[in-house]
């Protein structure tokens, strides 16, 4: 069902405080400035060819490259800041029991918005971590042109983000189906749901019956199957969901 309002019965079921997840993509993130994957005009991936810069072998070709192409990403996240979406879930986190985020996002907004129950399924852009022997470290410098050597074994560290081709985080998969299983409400909040495994997490949810709402402006493979569909922006959204859980005793 289409809803350009908030439909009474989604307001409803949250004041009922239901174990809840949102699974966030790059849509969240838009009106903070970031561009996502895959909108026509402005999306990241109509720019940029994926498997030239996103995929370990464009960094065994060209690690310069890749590092720079990140290191220029990191730069534009470092200059913007949370928007009222990224707020409104930390807000939501106080307030209910058990509430978590599933992020395919790896900007760290929702950790800047104060959100501390985060799973990063495609990591972290905020880490980089050893081509060669996989230590991990803090990313430190946005400015240098060329990837830094591991301290432990000399490689190339690159950003600790997940790559075409690469499995997702297995700790990080396994504890969203965990949350998933357990989650009597989710919301699913600016994905194109086109990746896997992500995209399988919110037809998990649907799959075994529990409510779920996807929140974004345009249609995705998930609309004709969720139960509640509002054609809206996150940071407008968001912000009425979790208005009504503000209350004394939910702080
Ligand atoms: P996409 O770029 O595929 O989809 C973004 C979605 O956000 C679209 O469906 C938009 O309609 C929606 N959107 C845009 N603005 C919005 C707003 N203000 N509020 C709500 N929704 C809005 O991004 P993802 O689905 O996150 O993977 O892409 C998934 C993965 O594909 C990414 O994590 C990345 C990419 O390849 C890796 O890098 C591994």
């Amino acid at each position: 069902m289409f809803h350009a309002r908030l439909p009474q019965q989604l307001l409803a079921s949250l004041a009922a405080r239901p174990a809840t997840v949102a699974l966030t993509g790059a849509g969240i993130s838009a009106e903070s400035g970031i561009p996502t994957f895959r909108d026509a005009q402005t999306g990241l991936w109509a720019r940029y060819r994926p498997q030239q810069l996103a995929s370990p072998e464009a960094f065994e070709r060209d690690p310069c490259l890749v590092w720079r192409w990140y290191q220029w990403r990191r730069r534009i996240i470092a200059a913007v800041e949370p928007n009222a979406g990224h707020r409104a879930l930390a807000e939501m986190e106080k307030a209910l029991d058990s509430f978590c985020v599933i992020t395919q996002n790896v900007d760290g907004l929702h950790r800047r918005a104060g959100s501390r129950n985060v799973i990063h399924l495609h990591g972290d852009l905020w880490g980089n971590r050893c081509q060669r022997c996989a230590a991990l470290s803090a990313h430190e410098d946005n400015t240098t042109m060329r990837p830094p050597h591991c301290a432990r074994c000399g490689g190339l560290m690159r950003p600790a983000v997940v790559w075409f081709g690469e499995p997702l985080p297995a700790s990080a998969l396994s504890a969203a189906a965990e949350r998933i299983a357990c989650a009597e409400l989710v919301l699913v909040i600016g994905t194109s749901g086109q990746v896997y495994p992500a995209a399988a997490l919110a037809e998990q949810a649907i799959a075994q019956g529990s409510m779920v709402a996807e929140l974004n402006p345009a249609r995705t493979p998930l609309s004709a199957k969720v139960r509640w569909r509002l054609e809206l922006r996150a940071a407008e959204a968001l912000p009425r969901l979790a208005a009504p859980l503000r209350r004394p005793s939910a702080r």
